[in-house]
């Protein structure tokens, strides 16, 4: 028997960072970019097989080193299950989510693989039941994850996070378009969170009031998206941005792709994810998305995803 499973890419909308300290947070899937996980039957005896061909990874479950996530989260899912935990599978994953860039592509590979387990077995499991397993995993790509990754991916709809929170899925009043453009640059969330933890050690008072104002900006970009107020979203990607730079987590390469977005008529632009590196997202229309879209390639992108949310 073959089973396969899949989980989406993601994106915050606004919120990063502030998310780490209770403010609310709001991310999406992207369904241009996925994971995929795949299990074969192997002859009774084989053991468990893990491979990941993207990072050259060929090895037996039982010789995987427990900080290998993709191993992890295979033995967590195989004790949640009840299912014996060397069985004779070949297991197999890959992913089109391009790494260390914001996209979610650890927590994606992780969501893929829990449901492929699930699935091969016969059982089903709740999106809340996948993405705890999946947390689990997040804890080692990420120092202190605020758990909002694996929850966009395990639910696959926009989702309203807060820490500690059963997360809220919501529906766009109206669909909307948003421009995704990688730096290239690969920057690990870990560090930008340890610097921003750093600088609230530093100066607590004027940390916590940039996180306060994150808060409000994903409220009213709650309720810009609920309402279909696009314009509105837009400038409070602006606003997220600015806030973000304050934080220490832009950088020249990052403000360059949001200016040429900007300048080609986007209706906002921001980093999303950890910064420094990773991609920008840019809020589109019909009429601006092709010009921005050459812009940002040329201002550096190595790549522009175009994405719809809703609808
Ligand atoms: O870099 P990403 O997309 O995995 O997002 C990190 C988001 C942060 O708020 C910076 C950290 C977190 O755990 O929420």
């Amino acid at each position: 028997m073959i089973t396969t499973a899949s989980a989406p890419g993601k994106i915050i909308l606004v919120g990063e960072h502030a998310v780490v300290y209770g403010q609310p947070a709001i991310a999406v899937p992207v369904w241009e970019v996925m994971a995929h996980a795949l299990i074969t039957d192997l002859p009774a005896g084989s053991g468990c097989t893990l491979i990941a061909r993207d990072i050259a990874l060929h090895t037996q479950l039982v010789d995987a080193p427990a900080e290998l996530a993709l191993a992890l989260v295979t033995r967590l899912t195989l004790a949640h299950l009840g299912l014996p935990l060397d069985p004779d599978w070949q297991i197999e994953v890959h992913s089109t989510i391009p790494i260390a860039s914001g996209l979610g592509s650890g927590a994606a590979l992780s969501a893929a693989l829990v449901r492929a387990i699930a699935l091969h077995a016969g059982q089903t499991m709740t999106p809340a039941a996948v993405s705890e397993l999946v947390f689990a995993s997040e804890r080692l790509y990420h120092g202190t994850p605020s758990g909002i990754d694996n929850t966009v991916i395990a639910y696959g709809m926009p989702v309203w996070f807060v820490k500690g929170q059963p997360p809220t899925t919501f529906t766009p009043r109206q669909p909307f378009t948003i421009a995704l453009a990688n730096s290239g640059i690969a920057a690990p969330t870990k560090e930008t969170v340890g610097d921003v933890r750093q600088g609230w050690q530093a100066e607590p008072g004027l940390y916590e009031a940039r996180f306060t104002a994150i808060g409000k900006l994903a409220w009213a970009a709650r309720q810009a998206i609920e309402q279909g107020k696009i314009d509105q979203l837009g400038r409070l990607f602006d606003d997220n941005q600015a806030l973000l730079a304050e934080l220490g987590v832009s950088s020249p390469p990052l403000e360059k792709l949001i200016k040429a977005a900007k300048a080609t008529g986007a209706l906002g632009a921001k980093l999303s994810g950890g910064g420094r590196g990773g991609n920008i997202i840019a809020l589109v229309q019909a009429d601006t998305r092709e010009a921005v879209k050459a812009a940002l390639l040329v201002a550096g992108a190595k790549t522009v995803i175009v994405t719809t949310v809703g609808g």
